[in-house]
């Protein structure tokens, strides 16, 4: 029989679209196996000032398909510190809170294994991002919704592009990985994705811009990874512009609406198993692990190897895009 009475459950970091859902899941797991909840509220900021309230199932209702947190989120430079991390202990002592959830990415889970590894908390992640960047997953909650997103919009744009034969570079999130870039640029079918990892040159870039235009292309997008070497999409674009001004080019940075709307049905089930995943966790005694799914299954992996960026699948789908946009 496990010895855990409460968990603590909180959010952290960059939001993405289904922490609500995750954050459901595991308040209503926990209160199925007869387990109180107390919802950490701004993430790791508010587990070391105590902005802590009991949670119950009807307190999660209609949250499900609900985009954002309903725990807020933050990023916490105190919790970087020690002494930021033993305050938080203490308060988790304090409120008699057993073990911990925490919903977010690398920084959510660098934080985590820190307070497990000084302070012998019981912790088990969630990924919740829309980056999906971490190891041990196939996909984090919230990159599905955020790609459709970016595929909305650019639907939208292909149209003005098209009608005024421009050539438009189109910034997506993702921090220092591609994974938004490259699968969104499939979708879009995008004449040329700019990734960290791919690591493409301008003049590369403006090899394929020439290539579209002798096979008659009269508009064409291209997406941005945000950490490409080469800059964002308004560098690059002058970059381009100042070598190769053959089209009108005009530039979009979608930003944040990419973390924001509601879940997609994929994202709200990835949540909802997750969740359930990373409270059974706990009751069997599991710790500093990441709730996962790879090849349909739950499945737990170390915080120190999650937070090991993955770079699964980049090269094929690259490979993908690169045949499609002839
Ligand atoms: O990690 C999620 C993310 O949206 C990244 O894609 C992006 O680089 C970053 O967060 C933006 O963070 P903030 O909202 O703090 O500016």
């Amino acid at each position: 029989m496990s010895k855990i009475q409460r968990i603590g459950v909180l959010t952290s970091g960059g939001d993405a679209p289904g922490m609500n859902a995750a954050i459901r899941a595991v308040v209503r797991c926990a209160v199925f196996h007869g387990i109180e909840v107390t919802g950490v509220f701004q993430g790791y900021e508010g587990l070391i000032s105590g902005d802590l309230k009991r949670l119950h199932a009807r307190s999660v209702a209609k949250i499900l398909g609900r985009g954002g947190t309903i725990l807020k989120s933050a990023r916490c430079a105190a919790f970087h510190e020690a002494e930021g991390r033993t305050k938080a202990a203490n308060v988790l002592r304090d409120a008699k809170v057993d073990a911990l959830v925490v919903i977010g990415g690398n920084g959510t889970f660098t934080g985590a294994q820190k307070l497990s590894e000084e302070h012998g908390v019981m912790v088990v992640g969630i990924p919740g991002t829309i980056d999906n960047d971490l190891a041990g997953t196939d996909y984090t909650i919230g990159y599905d919704t955020a790609t459709n997103t970016v595929v909305e919009a650019v639907d939208k744009i292909r149209d003005t592009a098209s009608s005024h034969n421009r050539l438009f570079f189109v910034e997506v999130m993702g921090r220092d990985s591609g994974y938004i870039a490259l699968k969104t640029a499939i979708a879009t079918g995008a004449i040329a994705v700019m990734t960290p990892e791919a690591g493409m040159e301008i003049d590369d870039l403006i090899g394929i811009l020439e290539r579209g235009e002798e096979s008659n292309k009269t508009s064409s997008i291209v997406i941005v990874a945000e950490g490409d070497s080469n800059g964002g999409a308004m560098e690059i674009a002058a970059k381009v512009h100042s070598r190769y001004d053959k089209y009108d080019t005009r530039v979009t940075v979608l930003g944040h609406i990419q973390r924001g709307g509601d879940p997609s049905c994929f994202d709200r089930v990835l949540a909802s198993r997750l969740g359930v995943g990373a409270v059974e966790a706990l009751l069997s005694g599991k710790t500093a692990v990441m709730a996962g799914l790879v090849n349909e299954e739950v499945v737990y992996t170390p915080f120190l190897e999650a937070i090991n960026r993955k770079a699964k699948g980049l090269e094929e789908e690259l490979r993908v895009a690169q045949i499609l946009s002839i």
